[in-house]
């Protein structure tokens, strides 16, 4: 009951935070994992009034919608199914963390639940190793080992991977993650949430070059930090109050590619990566892309960027790491909990 079966079909669910998400990734081609299907349903609508993810009311949105998330990532695959049949899936994984513990208990508790009923294994899947098997599903050709720069709302890391499961930390953020600034700065703005598309959109119609704010660390080492841009942002505004959104917008968006893409080739120079891969709801940034592409290119290095909406959280990178998990790791524990506060596991 807990054997892999030899296909490679897995259920992916994702909820670590305020996307409710299903996916059906199909891994058993050698030429890398299918997405057959990748449903997501925004909360932005449940949260927006309040400028920010509202744990408790992500909580009782996942409840409601989880469900029909699944039922239609399955139909997407030509998976549908009548109970007590159980559909064509050989696993089912899910996000165990980290994040939001009551967000992450319902998609744990359905995950478990199908995979019971299904009488196939359950994998629960570390989100943050999810981003990093997000650009893979777009790539089955790289070169190992890459630099990762892994950017989301809570995490902002340089990870040179040398291989699936095989992570070494190599730089991190001091305080803030980059996604975390987009979304305080936004909010300053008064842009609305979720703020990096937010900025993204206002910064396109401003002057990157209007306010003159700081690159922190840009020059030493690995790790960033981002809290002191946010405070120069307010106190820019302040000194300014008559500045457009758009040019604070896109100054701000700037000092940030600068430092991420600095960072970057850095970090892949350091350890000596053969190519370069952007991770996490940050690398959904256009001039993000733009810039490290441009940076990758003229020093002859491949860049793998995963799709925009593999970028930003979703369940196909879960199904995906839920695969390469289950073969390589083994089954998760039907008594499995979240765990919101779990890290990579990482190598020396
Ligand atoms: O990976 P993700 O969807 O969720 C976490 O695991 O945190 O990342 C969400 C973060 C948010 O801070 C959001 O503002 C940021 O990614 N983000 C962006 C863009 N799209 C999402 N930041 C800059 N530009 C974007 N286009
Ligand atoms: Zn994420």
């Amino acid at each position: 009951m807990t054997e892999a079966r030899s296909g490679g079909v897995v259920l992916g669910v994702e909820t670590s935070c305020d996307e409710t998400a299903a996916a059906v990734v199909d891994s058993s081609a050698a030429s890398g994992a299918h997405i057959c299907s990748s449903v997501v349903s925004s909360q932005v609508d449940v949260h927006a009034a309040f400028g920010g993810v509202v744990p408790e009311l992500a909580s009782r949105a996942h409840l409601e919608l989880l469900d029909v998330v699944v039922r239609r990532a399955l139909e997407e695959a030509g998976l549908g199914f009548r109970a007590p049949q159980a559909p064509a899936i050989d696993a089912v994984a899910a996000t165990v963390g980290p994040g939001l513990v009551g967000s992450l208990l319902v998609g744990v508790s359905e995950a478990k639940a199908l995979a019971l009923a299904w009488e196939v294994p359950f994998v629960g899947v570390n989100h943050l190793e999810g981003h990093l098997f997000a650009a893979l599903l777009d790539h089955d050709d790289v070169a190992w080992p890459l630099l990762v720069l892994l950017v989301s709302g809570g995490h902002t890391m340089l990870v040179c991977m040398q291989g699936p499961g095989l992570y070494r930390l190599i730089g991190q953020t001091l305080d803030d993650a980059a996604g975390e600034a987009f979304d305080k700065v936004a909010r300053f703005l008064g842009l609305g949430y979720p703020g990096g598309p937010a900025i993204e959109r206002a910064a396109a119609a401003g002057d990157p070059g209007a306010f003159a704010l700081p690159r922190a660390m840009l020059g030493e080492g690995l790790d960033l930090s981002f809290s002191g841009l946010k405070t120069a942002v307010v106190h820019a505004v302040r000194r300014n109050p008559d500045a457009s959104n758009a040019d604070v917008a896109a100054s701000f968006q700037q000092a940030v590619v600068d430092v991420l893409v600095a960072k970057a080739l850095r970090g892949a120079r350091e350890s000596g990566a053969a190519g370069v891969c952007l991770a996490g709801g940050v690398a959904a940034n256009r001039p993000l892309r733009e810039s490290l592409g441009a940076a990758c290119e003229q020093l002859g290095l491949p860049l793998y960027l995963p799709s925009r909406a593999m970028c930003t959280d979703n369940a196909a990178m879960i199904a995906a790491a839920g695969w390469w998990q289950l073969t390589h790791r083994g089954p998760s524990r039907l008594d499995a909990g979240a765990e919101p506060n779990l890290r990579l596991p990482l190598i020396a």
